[in-house]
């Protein structure tokens, strides 16, 4: 199943907190679609309420014509919407293998997840090496690559990202920029949430930006580098190209 994921007007929050006012994201198969802001802006709450983590107040979530509102986790993988958390969630007692298993946990079909994971690895080679080892013995960039490559064992329409980049050398900034473009070429959309601007704004296809739980802005990437007014409020200069 695939088509345009639309959010509308999602409310969410913890406990009685309400952190997500109303939000709104339209984001299409196979684009980069990004989201800024401020921290404690509720980006990450956003996705915690797309991917079935947090139960919708109010609004709605469609896949094409499905309504998926208040599906929980297990059912938003299985309709090909995943989420890799903040910091990748990896876990570090549990082999990289075992950590790559778990990304196929709400699939009943085994093998084909065995199948994936082979597929996936083999453009790791750091990984596919240490499959056997501890994820926790990892560097910090070889454990957000489990925690993408984990995200993409369902085989997903859509992935969100949750600041892939944090913590990353530039080098492996660029790398992970080069791997959301990869997705993008085999038609995997995804929502990616970043800090690093400057990266992440030229593989960006549409822009959005939080600040206080609610939208501040969405467009194109050559409207946000126009507006010096946003680029200077929400992202602390200008982004040069
Ligand atoms: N598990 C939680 N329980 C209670 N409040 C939370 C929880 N997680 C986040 N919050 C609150 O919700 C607000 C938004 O947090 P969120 O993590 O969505 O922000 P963010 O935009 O992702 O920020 P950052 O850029 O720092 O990751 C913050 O005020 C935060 O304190
Ligand atoms: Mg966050």
């Amino acid at each position: 199943m695939s088509g345009v994921l639309n959010v509308t007007d999602l409310k969410t929050g913890y406990g009685k907190q309400e952190i997500v006012h109303g939000i709104s994201i339209t984001a299409q198969p196979g684009h980069i679609t990004c989201v800024f802001g401020p921290n404690g802006s509720g980006k990450s709450t956003v996705i915690k309420g797309i991917a079935g983590l947090l139960p919708p107040w109010a609004g709605k979530i469609t896949l094409g014509d499905a309504d998926l509102t208040g599906l929980p986790v297990h059912e938003m993988v299985r309709k090909g919407i995943v989420m890799m958390p903040q910091g990748g969630g990896v876990f570090p007692r549990f082999s990289v293998m075992e950590n790559l298993r778990m990304g196929g946990y709400s699939l009943k079909d085994t093998r084909e997840v065995d199948d994936r994971i082979e597929t996936l690895i083999a453009d790791y080679p750091n990984l596919q090496r240490r499959r056997n080892v501890a994820a926790g013995s990892l560097s910090g960039g070889e454990q957000m690559m489990v925690a993408i490559a984990r995200a993409l064992v369902p085989n997903p329409a859509f992935v969100m990202l949750d600041e892939p980049s944090a913590g990353l050398s530039p080098a492996l900034v660029n790398e992970t920029m080069d791997r959301v473009l990869a997705l993008r070429e085999r038609g995997v959309g995804v929502i990616m949430i970043e800090q690093n601007i400057r990266e992440a704004l030229p593989v960006a296809d549409s822009v959005y930006i939080f600040a206080g739980g609610k939208n501040k802005f969405s467009g194109t990437r050559d409207d946000i580098r126009s507006d010096e007014h946003l680029m200077s409020i929400y992202m602390g200069g200008t982004v040069s190209e």
